[in-house]
């Protein structure tokens, strides 16, 4: 065989085959990295909607949904926050036409959302919409937060007038109303920091 012949080259294949075999290794680490940070932002996630979600529906069974604007406008981000604190990662929600002028999209989210909107144009099922994406910032991670009924009490297109008050004097430049059912809301939107 050739190679017998040449040492130094069989060393060299060697050496090449192992660097190689290193890197599929390395990227198949990466693989399985990426997918453990998909598991614990859906998570994440979850635990926020499975927070709030409650918590607004007993305030609005309790005190209507004008009190309720009050509850969401405060444990909303004290979720957010809370949940950022035990886990490591920042989590928010941010929306193209937001209600806590807090939200607004930054380049990268601005882009998932431009990316949902499309998706749904072609017909894709909105609840199932998210990205996960490695960036300079830290792994990334956002999911599509669909008008569900429960919802247009607050962000629909008919608000009641006490709920307009209530909304007027938290948020006077308030973007969120006018939106149907199965529409985007917005995204929950999460780093996990490097
Ligand atoms: C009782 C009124 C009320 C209801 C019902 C309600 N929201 Fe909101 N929503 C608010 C208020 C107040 C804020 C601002 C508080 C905050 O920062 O989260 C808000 C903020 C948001 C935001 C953050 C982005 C932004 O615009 O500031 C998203 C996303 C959102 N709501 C989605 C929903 C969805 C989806 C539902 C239904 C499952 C829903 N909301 C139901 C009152 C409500």
């Amino acid at each position: 065989m050739k190679l017998a012949k040449h040492p130094r080259r069989r060393r060299v294949l060697a050496l090449s085959l192992a660097v190689s075999g290193l890197a599929v290794g390395l990227t198949a680490m990466a693989a399985s990295e990426i997918d453990a940070d998909q598991q614990t932002a859906l998570a994440l996630v979850q635990k926020f909607a499975g927070q709030l979600k409650p918590r607004l529906k007993a305030a609005i069974s309790a005190d209507g949904p004008a009190h309720a604007v009050a509850v969401c406008a405060t444990e909303a981000p004290q979720i957010a926050e809370s949940l950022s604190a035990e886990s490591g990662w920042v989590i928010r929600r941010v929306s193209s036409r937001n209600r806590n002028p807090a939200a607004v999209p930054d380049e990268w989210e601005t882009a998932m959302l431009k990316q949902f909107e499309d998706k749904l144009a072609a017909g894709a099922d909105p609840s199932s919409l998210s990205q996960g994406e490695v960036t300079p910032d830290g792994y990334r991670f956002a999911k599509a937060q669909v008008v569900e009924p429960l919802c247009l009490m607050c962000h629909g297109q008919t608000i009641a007038a006490d709920v307009s008050a209530a909304l007027a004097s938290y948020y006077p430049n308030d973007m969120a109303t006018g939106y149907e059912l199965g529409q985007i809301r917005g995204i929950f939107s999460l780093i996990k920091p490097r």
